[in-house]
């Protein structure tokens, strides 16, 4: 009997392998052929940057797909990955979790300490019907290569990319982009049930939905008779953590930003249009600085935008871009990756450049924008210590949405609860920072608290084998002691 089980077990595992194959096979051939053929049409694929770009942002998947309909031909990354992954908003966000390791779990390699957040992991997984998904570093690639094939370009970027550090922060939009659902470094564990998280949490949709017109911010010169009587019951696209917000003086000492969002932990529909600014701007860096033949070729006026070619340089983001003795014009190899670099290539500084971009981006071009920080709104409790709070900087949130269509970083400032930016979901930094005794975040048993991060900087380490650079910083991404 068991065997017979066994065997029959093994025939529609077989038989369920032989119909994805088929499947796949199907896909590739009906859709790839023609569709290759058009991507590798001259001219070829062009890398627009992203900080000069004259596009709705949010808009450009319709827009594409237009294009491919009138078969005028997809001749920007942009374009491509906005066809291949194409975003719905409507859709829910998938129930899986991806996690990444050099190896897997059950390899003596994999570090003793982490095997408790991995077991932690596979059981809110199983607990709350959602997938699990941990992948080791050779997984990680055939999947990529698999799921980008028609993106080439993105690959030969991620396999370019010089260190393993730096592959690790790109894996992580680039899985989410294509696949969707919660990425978590391997070093946090979840505090909750997923089912509890602010994203999906029936209960707090339905509340958000329930808000009256009044809660919606106004921006521009929209009145509030054009904003949504109600929005729906609707997932976010796109959900991510403060991971600092650190108001002291000498902030920039151990942040490269006022307000840096977290990538440890992110969770997003499929084909998100932020995402894919941020895989579109790596691709395009990445392309530029390393050495290979779309680096090195004479002309590469038709593949990056010449006319702003330091936006494609790692080495003229931050300080040293204006340094005159900094080798501006050096090639990007493993021994001079700095923090600097993985900061500002792939890491929370560039993630969080993009956020704000995009948010701009859809603001600026956008006149239906769902505006909501319940922190900003609420009326001002009398012992409520203004110091402390978003209120604070009222004026200048106004300000920026009124005149320039901006989302100031201020808009993110002391949270206690999530705000929502069109379909971008803003979380308090106790969700996933709890527990470290500073910035207002609160402890690991708040409501509030969905994921702890262990902070076991191995990827500094590896940064900081290379000299680091003169203005790196202290602590990169980590959490700086609580000032005397
Ligand atoms: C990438 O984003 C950064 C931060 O916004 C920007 O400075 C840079 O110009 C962008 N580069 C490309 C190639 O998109
Ligand atoms: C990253 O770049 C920004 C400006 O683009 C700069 O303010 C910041 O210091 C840089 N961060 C690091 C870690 O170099």
């Amino acid at each position: 009997m068991a065997l017979l089980n066994l065997i029959a077990s093994r025939r529609v595992r077989l038989l369920a392998l032989a119909a994805v194959a088929t499947l796949l096979l199907m896909n590739s051939s009906l859709f790839s052929n023609g569709y290759r053929r058009q991507f590798e049409q001259e001219p070829p694929v062009y890398l627009p940057t992203t900080s000069h770009a004259d596009v709705n942002m949010r808009e450009v998947s319709s827009a594409a797909a237009a294009a491919v309909a009138a078969s005028a031909g997809l001749h920007t990354l942009r374009d491509q990955l906005a066809y291949v992954f194409p975003y719905n908003a409507e859709s829910m966000i998938p129930r899986s979790v991806w996690q990444t390791w050099k190896t897997s779990p059950s390899d003596p390699q994999f570090p003793a300490n982490y095997k408790h957040c991995h077991k932690k992991w596979t059981s809110a997984c199983k607990d709350a019907g959602y997938s699990y998904n941990m992948l080791t570093d050779s997984d990680a690639m055939a999947l990529l290569e698999s799921v980008y094939a028609e993106t080439p370009l993105v690959i030969k970027a991620y396999k370019l990319l010089p260190t393993a550090i730096l592959r690790a922060d790109f894996f992580r939009y680039l899985i989410l982009f294509a696949r969707g659902g919660i990425y978590s470094d391997m070093d946090t564990r979840p505090l909750k049930a997923l089912g509890k998280w602010s994203s999906v949490e029936e209960k707090y949709l339905a509340h958000i939905a329930e808000l009256s017109t009044e809660a919606y911010i106004p921006y521009k010169d929209i009145n509030r008779n054009r904003m949504p009587a109600k929005a729906s019951v609707k997932e976010p696209g796109l959900v991510i953590g403060i991971e600092a917000d650190p108001d002291r003086d000498d902030w920039d000492d151990w942040y490269a930003r006022r307000i840096q969002f977290c990538q440890w932990t992110i969770q997003a529909k499929p084909g998100h249009p932020a995402l894919r600014e941020l895989i579109l701007n790596i691709t395009a860096t990445t392309l530029h600085s390393v050495p290979g033949p779309l680096r090195d070729s004479d002309d590469n006026s038709n593949l990056f935008d010449t006319a702003h070619s330091d936006d494609y340089n790692v080495n003229r983001r931050a300080k040293r871009g204006s340094d005159p003795l900094y080798k501006h014009n050096e090639a990007k190899v493993k021994k001079n990756v700095d923090g600097t670099d993985i900061m500002n290539w792939t890491g929370p500084g560039i993630f969080s450049d993009i956020i704000f971009e995009y948010l701009t981006n859809t603001l600026q071009h956008n006149n239906d924008i769902v505006l909501l920080n319940t922190d900003l709104q609420t009326p001002t409790a009398q012992n409520e210590d203004l110091t402390k709070s978003i209120k604070r900087f009222y004026k200048t949130i106004n300000a920026a949405l009124q005149t320039s269509g901006t989302v100031a970083w201020e808009f993110f400032a002391f949270l206690r609860n999530p705000v929502l930016v069109d379909d971008v979901m803003v979380l308090p930094i106790t969700s996933f920072s709890p527990g470290v005794g500073q910035m207002e975040a609160k402890g690991t048993d708040d409501p509030m608290a969905f994921v702890e991060h262990m902070f076991s900087g191995s990827w500094k380490d590896e940064a900081d084998g290379n000299k680091p650079a003169e203005n790196a910083p202290k602590v990169n991404g980590g959490i700086p002691p609580v000032p005397a």
